[in-house]
Order: C-alpha cells, then sequence, then structure tokens
C-alpha cells in the first residue's frame, strides 16, 4: 500500500472490534487472563497479547502498527511524548560511561535532556557542529553507542545528510537515529537512506490538530547488534529484570524495539493514553493533506518574507537560493515541511512588537499544528538555554520561527505584512 492509503486505515481490522470502522477506544487499565497457562505465556512472551495498559493496549497497538507500515519497519512502541520517545531511544542502548553523538542544531528540549540530565546519569552527549558526515566520524569513539540526528530540524530548519551519516555509523558498527517529527513519513522515510530507528513527537504533524501529547519509537530492524557483543551487550546478554531473556536470541530482528517495551517502557512507565492514541489515529488519516497545504504554505509565506525588505534572512529548504536546497531535492522533494525561520531587521525590540502584532498566528511553543502557530525561541523554547548553548543552537535574538498552517495563504501573508508594518515603521 501507499503512505495515502495506510495514512487512512493501516493497522485497522475492524473484525477485531465489532467490525467498527473508526478505531476503538479501548479504555481499561488491565485485561483478563483466559487462563493459568495464558497469563504464563503473556508474561514469558511466548504469546501476544495485552496483559496492562501501561505496556501495551488495543487502540495504542492500532497506532502502533499504522506507524511501523508508514515507515517501513520491524516494530513501534509509542509513549508519551515525543520527549519520552527520544529518552527511551537512547537509554534502550547507553548505560553510565557511554557518549552519545547528536546534532547541536537538535530541538531545545532535547538539547537539555541530552547535554544536561542525560549527563547527571553519566551518558555524554557529544555535539556535532556541522552536517557533515566526515565531521560526525571524527567524534566516534569506543564509547560511543548511537549518532542521534533530526531530519529536519527545529528550528534551523536544515536538512540532515541521512545517507552519509549511516554510512558512517555503519563503518563503526553504531546505529542511526533520526527525529524524524518535522518531515513525518508522507516527506521522508529515514530507512530508505539508511537510517536504523526513527522517533517522533507524534503531538506534532502526526496528530496535527495540536490536541494530543505522544511519542513513537519505530524500529527498522536492519541494525545488527550482535556485530558488536560487547558493546550492545543488554540486548544479547541475558535480561535480570525479565527473567534471563536475550531480546537478540528471542526476537531477532526486532530486539530493540520488544526490549523498549517490555524493560524500559515498563518500568518507566511514560505510556500513551487510549484516547490519546484515538486521536492520534484520526489525525493521521490526513496526514497527507495537512502535509501537502503545509508546503505548499510554507514555500509561498518563505518567498514572501525572502522579498521583503525588513527581513536580514529567511530559512526554507525549498527555496532556491537556501544552503539545503540540495540536500532537500535529494530527502524531501515533496517539500520541507512547516517551519519558516526569519530574523527580523532591527532585533529584539522590532521582534517582540512583530509577535504582539500579529493576529492569525497563535503564539504558542508548538509546531505541526494546522493553525499557523509564531514562536519567539530566544524567550520560550531556548530560553532555558546558557546563552553559550544558544549561540550553539543558532538562536540569535532576532530569531523568529513559524509553522505555516493550513489557512487561507492570502489571510496568512496579509497578516504578516500587517504586523512587518507596524514593527518597522
Ligand atoms: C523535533 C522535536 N522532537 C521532539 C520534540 C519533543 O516532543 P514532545 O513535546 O511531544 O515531548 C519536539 C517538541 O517540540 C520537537 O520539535
Amino acid at each position: 500500500m501507499n503512505i495515502e492509503t495506510i495514512a487512512v486505515s493501516g493497522g485497522l481490522n475492524p473484525k477485531d472490534s465489532q467490525n467498527a470502522i473508526s478505531p476503538p477506544i479501548y479504555q481499561t487499565t488491565a485485561f483478563e487472563f483466559e487462563s493459568i497457562e495464558h497469563v504464563s505465556n503473556l508474561f514469558d512472551l511466548k504469546e501476544e497479547g495485552h496483559i496492562y495498559t501501561r505496556i501495551s493496549n488495543p487502540t495504542t497497538s492500532i497506532l502502533e502498527t499504522r506507524l511501523n507500515e508508514l515507515e517501513g519497519g520491524v516494530g513501534a512502541l509509542c509513549v508519551s511524548s515525543g520527549q519520552s520517545a527520544s529518552l527511551i531511544s537512547i537509554l534502550n542502548i547507553a548505560n553510565q560511561g557511554d557518549e552519545i553523538i547528536a546534532s547541536s542544531s537538535i530541538y531545545g528540549g532535547t538539547f537539555n535532556l541530552f547535554k544536561v540530565t542525560l549527563k547527571k546519569y553519566g551518558i555524554n552527549t557529544i555535539l556535532c557542529n556541522s552536517n557533515d558526515a566526515n565531521e560526525y566520524e571524527k567524534l566516534i569513539t569506543n564509547k560511543t553507542k548511537c549518532i542521534f540526528v533530526e531530519s529536519i530540524t527545529n528550528p534551523q530548519v536544515s536538512i540532515c545528510d541521512i545517507e552519509n551519516i549511516a554510512k558512517v555509523a555503519h563503518k563503526h558498527n553504531i546505529p542511526l537515529i533520526i527525529d524524524n517529527t518535522i518531515a513525518t513519513p508522507y516527506l521522508l522515510r529515514p530507512f530508505d537512506f539508511g537510517a536504523d530507528i526513527v522517533v517522533y513527537s507524534t503531538t506534532k504533524y502526526i496528530s496535527g490538530n495540536g490536541n494530543a501529547m505522544g511519542g513513537a519509537i519505530i524500529d527498522s530492524g536492519n541494525f545488527d547488534w550482535t556485530k558488536n557483543k560487547e558493546k550492545f551487550a543488554q540486548l544479547i546478554e541475558p535480561d535480570e529484570s525479565y527473567h534471563g531473556v536475550s531480546y537478540v536470541e528471542s526476537f531477532k530482528k526486532a530486539a530493540y524495539i520488544v526490549k523498549a517495551r517490555v524493560q524500559l517502557l515498563r518500568d518507566l512507565g511514560c505510556t500513551m493514553s487510549p484516547f490519546n492514541a484515538y486521536l492520534t489515529l484520526i489525525g493521521l488519516e490526513t496526514l497527507h493533506l495537512r502535509m501537502q497545504r503545509h508546503c505548499e504554505n510554507a514555500l509561498k509565506v518563505a518567498t514572501y518574507l525572502k522579498n521583503n525588505k525588513n527581513i536580514a534572512w529567511v530559512k526554507y529548504p525549498m527555496l532556491e537560493t537556501d544552503e539545503n536546497y540540495n540536500l532537500a531535492q535529494k530527502y524531501t522533494p515533496k517539500g520541507a515541511s512547516s517551519i519558516v525561520s526569519f530574523g527580523i531587521k532591527g532585533g529584539f525590540k522590532q521582534g517582540i512588537k512583530f509577535v504582539e502584532s500579529l493576529t492569525l498566528p497563535f503564539h504558542v511553543t508548538n509546531i505541526g499544528d494546522t493553525k499557523t502557530i509564531v514562536t519567539y525561541p530566544s524567550v520560550s523554547t531556548h530560553k532555558q538555554l546558557s546563552q553559550e548553548n544558544k549561540i550553539k543552537c543558532g538562536i540569535g535574538d532576532d530569531f523568529i520561527r513559524l509553522s505555516v498552517g493550513i489557512e487561507n495563504i492570502d489571510d496568512i501573508i496579509s497578516d504578516l505584512d500587517n504586523a512587518l508594518n507596524i514593527a518597522i515603521k
């Protein structure tokens, strides 16, 4: 099936639920066992089935199957937020004393999680300030567990050179994890370019309506954990917290994603609620239509800003003048999603005036909603970062981020125009 068809009905089998063709919400905490043998088999992971919603739930399973089909993986795990998806994707392979390599232009929340919080628990993040695979290679040591990057970065809107970074990662027997939140599988499927694991904040475009927090991890099943038995021992050696199971031995290609669920989701408890899984499924049905309109509107907004004398710079990879244009033609030929970042002439004072003069966009810290959103990163998403880290993330005082929605484009542009005229008199 093609992406559009999977987005509408993937994972849904009406026979499983009274022939209902809208996904039912299984609002239950626990599932009754049929017998002692049944419960034993479930706990021994010999039989598939639901035990307790912290670990799995039928509504969430439909979403997991749909996301897995959209990406072409061996399995998916939904969690309570994008943050918990990123956290689990790392904790599933990294321990105290290990290192991970991450792009320095990852989302501010992920930056803090990796650089500050994970550090307290002994996992060190080495930042790469380049999109050049050779620069990533220089940072790999025998402690490196993975490379983590965003396919389209937030809020810098640059496009990651997935194929070449994957080659470098595989040369050193480490997996490449991609946060594909901004691209979505409609614009880019990272596994097609050699990535091993994909993570999402489903809170954004996947659910699309700005009403359901969620995250997901999808495993390509392509990474061979046994090539470096010492480094990835936690997937190969018996797990003392799960009566000695070896994930690789028992689940072969699905080892990573099974471990993420039965060990880490079980222990951390950052579960997606069945109701949020339902909302996300309903949102996914229109993913392709929304993404088309987001891309169309974003390019028109970027072109308008590019030609406006009051704008110092604009970043949108589909602009022919953008430094990421060639990468966008390779990785996201259908469009580069909804984020347009730009700098207003005059800096902070004019930036504040501009944001406060807008009437159509919602002033919030979110992206990927149907509604147009404006965010001022230096006073919001990136405010917690030190000045040094703000500079590392490329966030200056003039930096404004738009997530262009699916409204009428003339209305969006006329509101931007009006606010710019007020801000710069
Ligand atoms: C690219 C990206 N990844 C992850 C996250 C975190 O997702 P959540 O807010 O669902 O925890 C965000 C949030 O803005 C994001 O933009």
